[in-house]
């Protein structure tokens, strides 16, 4: 008897690129490569860095994750447009394995609405791009965009062209989160007679409008595909796209009906899913599937009962392979640097010897005003330290007036570009106040979006995670921060907001201060 060994599949993430689309998740360019290094160290085969042409800090962005990852494909993203493809194609030169990932249009609605193209336009757009891309880099990605809503003659004729030209992935993506599972698989397994698709490997994009992302992803799989494309908590436009950790647990777990394997080292997840939600400012739901603080929490007496009995009752993962850890009571205020030093290893973080001072420090504060220090509170602290290290305006302290009687003042102080600046104001309520303060350091027209908070972990003495997205002219960014004071992380998330916005902008705090 012969086993057969399950089909490998190529796992491509696109955080950076689809992922960095959503509204508000933008990210800096540390925290790009930052997260590129995970993603490499957890085998993740290829990431597509980002949009070279879209503008210099994604060139940016995507030079320097060619230059430092080590083992995973680099893609760059570019429109059928020569430019783009150029750029793309000098964006990722110093990649170990770099990729161009080019794509057009192909359904009629895209045709005849925004491109203003006939089929036969289109085709020899095709030809032409696939061919310059492939006299660049040997390894040539094409996406037929809104291939779902394509008829399927004229698919596999555009197909057939990207083939001929030289294209060595064929990615068929469903733009708009349109398809069911059994439609998304017909259309792999209508591609398998077009000539030269067995030379290459047909690949998944799914998108979650209704919620079948990654359904349709496994039924790409079923269908031929062998590559998926994904990201890091299901970010993406949108609704999002089809989440990587889901995937690939759902393979792990599931290898009976799913013969396929990934080279993910699954203990990563939970890690990546924190950096990611740290960088994009956008929050994990509690009831997210893998990386959910909820996912491996058992609350009703049956359910606890059994698994006091038998994990397996309840729990079809062990939340260890994802990388959770039973929340542990890490330190307290009598702990030294070298156990700190060793809880940071521990937990995969690891720090230079500056970084790991000025941690050390931090860790002490706290411990100061918090009794037990969590693993989840020197995470918050440790993704604070990364941030406002990267910052131009940092706050520097903070007294709030607040109670019945307001109205509520703040009186703040800012460093900026290394000048201290203090601001008083009043507000209704202490949180208005403090958001009042900010805006007089560092005068800006965006609105406040959005404005959350949740605990870090449980007690009246919990640290406070609060998240602040801005928008202004049809742009939002986000910041994010904790502290066990309220005030003291929504002042710190407002500014990190402000922070990315003025970077985005180019624009010098110096000059944003000067009109106070
Ligand atoms: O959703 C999509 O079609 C895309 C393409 C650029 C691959 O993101
Ligand atoms: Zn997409």
């Amino acid at each position: 008897m012969t086993i057969q060994k399950p089909d490998p599949i190529v796992i491509f993430d696109t955080t950076l690129r689809d992922g960095e689309q959503s509204p508000g998740a933008s990210m800096t360019l540390d925290e790009k490569v930052q997260i590129a290094n995970l993603l490499d160290e957890m085998g993740v085969d290829v990431i597509e860095a980002g949009f070279p042409i879209a503008s210099d800090g994604d060139f940016e962005a995507v030079s320097e994750i060619a230059r430092q990852v080590k083992n995973s494909v680099v893609a760059g993203l570019a429109r059928a447009i020569p430019a783009d493809i150029a750029r793309a194609a000098e964006a990722v030169r110093h990649a170990r394995r770099p990729r161009i990932h080019t794509f057009v249009s192909t359904s009629p609605i895209h045709l005849t609405h925004q491109m203003k193209k006939t089929e036969d336009q289109v085709i020899d757009i095709i030809e032409a791009t696939v061919a310059q891309a492939r006299g660049l880099v040997d390894d040539v990605e094409w996406s037929a965009m809104d291939a779902t809503r394509t008829p399927i003659a004229y698919l596999k004729r555009c197909v057939e062209v990207a083939i001929r030209c030289g294209a060595t992935t064929i990615n068929l993506p469903d733009t708009v989160g349109y398809a069911t599972p059994s439609e998304y698989r017909a259309m792999f397994e209508a591609m398998r007679d077009v000539p030269g698709a067995d030379g290459v490997i047909f690949s998944t994009h799914t998108h979650d409008d209704l919620g079948l992302a990654v359904a349709n992803s496994l039924a790409g799989i079923e269908g031929g595909a062998r590559q998926v494309e994904c990201t890091i908590n299901g970010l993406g436009e949108r609704a999002g796209n089809a989440a990587l950790e889901e995937i690939v647990m759902a393979i792990k777990t599931r290898g009976d009906a799913l013969p396929y394997s990934t080279r993910i080292e699954t203990t990563h997840l939970t890690r990546a899913s924190k950096l990611v939600s740290m960088a994009s400012g956008f929050q994990v739901q509690y009831n997210k599937a893998i990386v959910g603080a909820n996912a491996f929490a058992h609350e009703s007496g049956i359910h606890q009962d059994g698994m006091l009995k038998h994990a397996e009752t309840y729990e079809i993962m062990r939340p260890e392979d994802v990388g959770v850890h039973a929340t542990s009571l890490v330190m307290g205020k009598h702990s030294g640097r070298h156990a700190f030093r060793q809880k940071l290893e521990e937990m995969g973080l690891e720090l230079g010897d500056n970084a790991l001072q000025d941690a050390f420090r931090r860790f002490k504060e706290l411990a100061d005003r918090k009794k037990h220090v969590y693993d989840e509170d020197i995470l918050a602290l440790v993704e604070d330290q990364f941030t406002e290290e990267h910052e131009r305006a940092r706050v520097m302290s903070l007294t709030v007036i607040a109670g019945t009687g307001g109205p509520q003042k703040a009186i703040l102080v800012m460093d900026v570009d290394g000048k201290h600046i203090t601001a008083e104001a009043t507000g209704s309520g202490p949180v208005d106040a403090v958001f009042n303060a900010v805006k007089k350091i560092l005068p800006h027209e965006a609105k406040l979006a959005l404005y959350q908070v949740h605990a870090v972990t449980a007690g009246t003495d919990a640290q406070a995670e609060v998240s602040v997205r801005l928008s202004q002219d049809g742009r939002i960014e986000s910041g994010r921060s904790a502290d066990v004071d309220t005030l003291v992380a929504s002042a710190k998330a407002y500014v990190a907001a402000v922070n990315k916005m003025m970077a985005r902008r180019g624009q010098h705090a110096q000059a944003l201060h000067a009109t106070l």
